[in-house]
C-alpha cells in the first residue's frame, strides 16, 4: 500500500516519535510511506468559495503548501492522520489540510485511515476521534485504528513499540 501520513504537529516530539513509530513498523511490512508535515507548512483553510467546483475544474484558488498534500491525498491507498490534542481537538493545521480536500471531493484511492493522538492528559481527544470516525465515513475510508498516547506514556518505548508492532501488521 501506498500511505500517506499527515503530521500535524508543529513540533518534531511526541507526535512526531508516533509518526516515526508508525512509519517504520509500515514500512518493514513493505509499504511504501509518505510523511508529510502539514503542521509546519502554511496552508489556511478552506474559504468556502466554490471556485474549485465552478471555474477551477478542482483546483484551488488559494495557492500555498497544501499544493505539496493534494498529489498525495490523490495517490495514496491509505491516510494516517497525526496530531497532537491542542483544546481538546486535532491542531488547526491539520483541521485546515483536511478540509482543504474540499477541491477534489474524496481521495479516491484510500479505503483505510488510521489517527495517531497525542496529549498532555489523557482522554482528552475524544472530540478529535468523534471528528476523524465521522469525516473518514463521510470520505468511504475504513478505520484501521485510534491510538492515542497521553502524559508520560508519550515516552515510553514500549507504546512506541506497540505502535510499530501494529503498522507492521497492516
Ligand atoms: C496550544 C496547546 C493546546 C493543548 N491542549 C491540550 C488539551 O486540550 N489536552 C491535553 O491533554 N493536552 C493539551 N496540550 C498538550 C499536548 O497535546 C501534548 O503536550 C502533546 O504531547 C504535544 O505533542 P507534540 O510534541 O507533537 O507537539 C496542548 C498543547 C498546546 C501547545
Amino acid at each position: 500500500m501506498k500511505i500517506t501520513i499527515l503530521n500535524g504537529s508543529p513540533r518534531k516530539e511526541n507526535t512526531a516519535a508516533m509518526v516515526n513509530a508508525f512509519a517504520e513498523g509500515a514500512k518493514e511490512a513493505g509499504h511504501e510511506v509518505e510523511i508529510l508535515h502539514v503542521g509546519k507548512m502554511k496552508i489556511a483553510g478552506c474559504m468556502g468559495c466554490e471556485y474549485c467546483h465552478t471555474k477551477g475544474e478542482g483546483k484551488c484558488i488559494q495557492k500555498d503548501d497544501m499544493e505539496k498534500v493534494i498529489p498525495a491525498y490523490l495517490d495514496c491507498d491509505m491516510i494516517v492522520y497525526a496530531s497532537p490534542v491542542y483544546y481538546f481537538d486535532m491542531t488547526a493545521q491539520l483541521q485546515a489540510a483536511i478540509q482543504r480536500v474540499y477541491c477534489i471531493g474524496k481521495p479516491p484511492k484510500a479505503k483505510k485511515a488510521a489517527l495517531l493522538l497525542s496529549s498532555g492528559s489523557p482522554d482528552t481527544g475524544t472530540g478529535a476521534v468523534e471528528a476523524y470516525k465521522n469525516m473518514i465515513g463521510y470520505m468511504d475510508m475504513e478505520n484501521a485504528g485510534v491510538y492515542a498516547l497521553a502524559g508520560a506514556e508519550n515516552k515510553s518505548a514500549e507504546k512506541l513499540a506497540q505502535i510499530r508492532d501494529w503498522a507492521k501488521a497492516l
